[in-house]
């Protein structure tokens, strides 16, 4: 599951961001809660030197709890750096934000904090902006380096936000990043293939949420191969070629949009072990 990213979008973005640095006080970068690493943005922790950080898990309601606990965990280290958990429809996010802002920036006088904001395409950028400005504020489009769309949005006296508009690439490493960013939707479905995204989805659903696919598809048990296991689901899908054959690209398709829907269950698709981030004691 290779991608790719433009070499020059990169640069413009690098570019961009070192540019309005000096401006800001600190950065907010929003986070798919489902994968906190795969939608990380390597250029954050590469740039920020001692700005304070807020990592906003965002999407919570369709992660799992007590993985979203231990990455909570996780993304709080070191002092400067914090996460908080957040899903579009939970009240209370302006407040939440604007004092975890507070206690990492400290005192101001006379002007309110100036924030940026980054996320990757589809994170729910937008969708967060809009809650804590409380009215809605126009795309700025994942176009690299449109720099003139920059838009400032007064949060309220104490908070500015400053958009990026420039096109942020996720975790283009290890390859397991890949197939979750895609299995999320965070990867445009023209350049992923579900055969190949079944292939990485199903051997996860079967370690940690087997009940799930019983559940939903409603199986007997579990197929000890994963294309038994595709097999399996295509035919309580109804999902048969000629001679009775399972269309296992059609199961595929299901499996991916089913999991992606959160129709499998609540789930994240990484721990923070899974992505060797521990908990590291500053010194
Ligand atoms: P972006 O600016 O980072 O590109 O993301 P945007 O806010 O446009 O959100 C991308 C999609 O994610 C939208 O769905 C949005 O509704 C959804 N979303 C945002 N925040 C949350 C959340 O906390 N929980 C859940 N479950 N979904 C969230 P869409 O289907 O692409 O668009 P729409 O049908 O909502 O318009």
């Amino acid at each position: 599951m290779p991608i790719h990213w433009f070499p020059g979008h990169m640069a413009g973005a690098r570019r961009d961001i070192r540019r309005v640095l000096p401006e800001v006080d600190l950065l907010i970068e929003v986070l798919d809660a489902r994968i906190p690493f795969s939608s990380q943005n390597p250029l954050v922790d590469e740039l920020r030197g001692e700005k304070p950080c807020i990592r906003v898990l965002n999407k919570a309601d369709m992660a799992d709890p007590a993985t979203t606990e231990a990455w909570l965990a996780s993304l709080s280290v070191p002092a400067n750096s914090r996460a908080l958990v957040h899903h579009q429809r939970q009240p209370g996010a302006r407040d939440a934000i604007v004092r975890l802002a507070k206690s990492l920036v400290g005192p101001i006088q006379a002007r309110p904090m100036m924030a940026l904001i980054l996320g990757i395409p589809n994170v729910g950028k937008s969708t967060l902006i809009n809650t804590l400005a409380a009215r809605t504020i126009a795309k700025t489009g994942n176009k690299p380096a449109v720099t003139q769309m920059q838009q400032r949005i007064a949060v309220n006296a104490e908070l500015t936000l400053l958009d990026t508009p420039g096109f942020l690439w996720p975790k283009l490493t290890p390859a397991a990043c890949g197939y979750r960013l895609a299995l999320t939707g965070a990867i445009a479905d023209r350049v992923t293939d579900f055969q190949d995204l079944a292939g990485f989805a199903l051997p996860f659903l079967r370690a940690r949420h087997p009940d799930g696919l019983v559940r939903h598809y409603g199986l007997k048990g579990l197929p000890d191969g994963d294309d038994e296991l595709l097999a399996a689901i295509g035919r309580r899908r109804g999902f048969l070629g000629k001679g009775g054959v399972v269309d296992l690209a059609r199961a595929a398709e299901r499996v991916v949009l089913d999991l992606r829907e959160g129709a499998l269950g609540r789930m994240t698709l990484e721990t923070p072990e899974d992505c060797g981030v521990g908990l590291v004691q500053e010194p």
